[in-house]
């Protein structure tokens, strides 16, 4: 597990473009590479940091498509598929839990409990093939097979339920 170094790849791009307030759109970019949506920690982390209304950046998030914002289940598991965790594996461990709960990226489970997202790269490649959950401290789980994988996301999504 590694602290989740996400927040530092978005703030690297503030920063490249001089937490000037037009960096905006390229900034939610970013975010939305790194995380595979945008959630609503995630925009006021931008506007904290690019000194903007929460409101305007929400509004320019929701006015493009491009962006997402949408309501997910209670856990959020996104699968790295940038190019090392690629390399390692990362389709499998997707094949894995699509197969396992009956879901594709970007789905829901009926019974609510779990969203699987994709996302380039978390920073964190050297426990490539990885693995994020949105409601769990936002660490990262890596150097994982596909059994480690299934048994992580069940061990979440049950201590959560259980609890
Ligand atoms: S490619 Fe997956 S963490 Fe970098």
């Amino acid at each position: 597990m590694a602290i989740d170094d996400r927040y530092k790849i978005i703030e690297q791009t503030m920063k490249k473009l001089g937490y000037k307030r037009e960096s905006l759109i390229e900034t939610l970019h970013t975010a939305q590479k790194v995380f595979g949506y945008l959630n609503i920690q995630t925009l006021n982390f931008i506007a904290k940091k690019l000194k903007l209304p929460c409101s305007k950046v929400y509004g320019v998030a929701s006015f493009y498509q491009y962006f997402k914002l949408k309501q997910f289940g209670k856990h959020t598991c996104i699968v790295c598929t940038g190019t090392t965790c690629y390399i390692k594996g990362s389709e499998r461990l997707l094949k894995a839990i699509e197969y396992k709960f009956n879901i594709k990226s970007g789905e829901t489970t009926k019974d609510n409990n779990l969203t699987l997202m994709t996302a380039r790269c978390f920073g964190s490649c050297t426990l490539a093939p990885a693995i994020a959950f949105e409601s769990f401290e936002g660490e990262i789980l890596g150097n994982l097979d596909e059994e480690t994988t299934i048994n992580a996301i069940e061990r979440i999504v049950n201590e959560d339920n259980n609890s």
